[in-house]
């Protein structure tokens, strides 16, 4: 078993608490600052062990900590966590600047410490398959890639006027908070953003001002992108597709399936399907972090690639504001 520390007991963080539990493999404990909050999440799972301050929690040691608070604590965190040699998972995104960045990677490479970012769709098994298939050129190169998706984020986090959300520089904002979990699955699959430009708005949702809804045409190399979000469409949308030379390839995130048409005037054929509960990404994330601690296994997403997604969020940012494209 090893010991792991969750720092920051929202609503992610309590998530990652039960998600590790339920790996078999982690005994967990948690660190919140917030008193009533760290006693109902050590209530409700039973821990063993709990802090009020990351200066306590650091007093002791620990296999690995997965960081859980807002985004700007997230490089300082990790970076007294890797300096400990402690393990490390990072919730997205990696920050909301670049400041202490490459202090951040001089470390782990010093350190030899594992980190790994939480861009938890690379644990989707559809995209996984959907990527082997883009992998394999069956259908040759990757020209383009399209996503259009949307959900209520209201309906899943009624506290959002409470939360990091309501501001850029906490974390906030459709583009830095959603669509970074699709930018950086597409710089997964078709490879790195080279530049970009961007239009965001705030549209619909009560009590914030940041932009709800997102629009972004980027250039991955050759490969030409476009992606369409909002966060308050009453459905559940999720559908990246990436075009080929000689055929197309769909990833449908709210069925749980992927997708391929090869035929001119021809239909999507479902290649497969997944019977998934939320937790279960989060469960196969915790298992691959312990890998990573036990064997040595390679991250899922590296440290690298979440910064490279962190100067996709910032440039999209930056075209918004100045009505141009960015190179990046
Ligand atoms: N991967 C995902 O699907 C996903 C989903 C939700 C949130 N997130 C990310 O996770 C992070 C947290 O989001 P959330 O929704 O859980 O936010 P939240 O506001 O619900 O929780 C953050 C918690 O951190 C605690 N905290 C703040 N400072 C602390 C400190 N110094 N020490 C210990 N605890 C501290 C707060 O008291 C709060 O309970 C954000 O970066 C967010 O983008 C990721």
């Amino acid at each position: 078993m090893k010991k792991i520390l969750v720092i920051g007991g929202g609503s992610i963080g309590a998530r990652h608490v039960r998600c590790f539990q339920k790996t078999e493999r982690a005994t967990v404990v948690l660190c919140e600052t917030n008193d009533g909050l760290r006693q109902r999440i050590v209530d409700s799972y039973a821990l063993p062990q709990s802090f009020e301050s990351l200066d306590d929690a650091l007093d002791e040691h620990f296999d690995g900590a997965v960081i859980c608070t807002p985004a700007p604590l997230h490089v300082p965190m990790a970076r007294r966590l890797v300096d400990r040699r402690i393990a490390t998972l990072i919730e997205k995104p990696l920050s909301i600047s670049v400041t202490g960045i490459s202090e951040l990677q001089a470390e782990v490479r010093a350190y030899q410490t594992p980190v790994s970012v939480a861009y938890v769709l690379r644990q989707h098994p559809a995209l996984i398959e959907m990527k082997k298939a883009v992998d394999s050129e069956v259908f040759g190169r990757p020209v383009q890639i399209a996503y259009m998706g949307g959900q209520h984020f209201p309906f899943y986090r009624p506290a959002y006027r409470e939360i990091y959300y309501t501001k850029h520089e906490t974390g906030g904002g459709a583009i830095q908070d959603a669509l970074t979990h699709v930018m950086n699955a597409a710089e997964w699959i078709v490879g790195p953003v080279t530049r970009l430009i961007a239009d965001a708005e705030h549209c619909v949702l009560d009590g914030v001002d940041v932009e709800d809804t997102v629009h972004v045409i980027t250039r991955h190399g050759v490969v030409l992108g476009a992606f369409c979000m909002n966060q308050h469409q009453p459905v559940n949308e999720s559908r990246l597709t990436v075009m080929c030379e000689r055929g197309a390839v769909r990833f449908e995130g709210h069925r749980h399936r992927w997708l391929t048409s090869s035929e001119p005037n021809g239909l999507w054929r479902v290649e497969q399907e997944f019977s998934l509960e939320r937790d279960d990404l989060f469960v196969s994330q915790a298992n691959g972090f312990l890998d990573q601690i036990a064997d040595g296994a390679a991250p899922v997403c590296t440290l690298e690639e979440s910064v490279q997604t962190l100067k996709v969020n910032l440039a999209a940012l930056e075209s918004v504001r100045t009505e141009k494209w960015v190179k990046i």
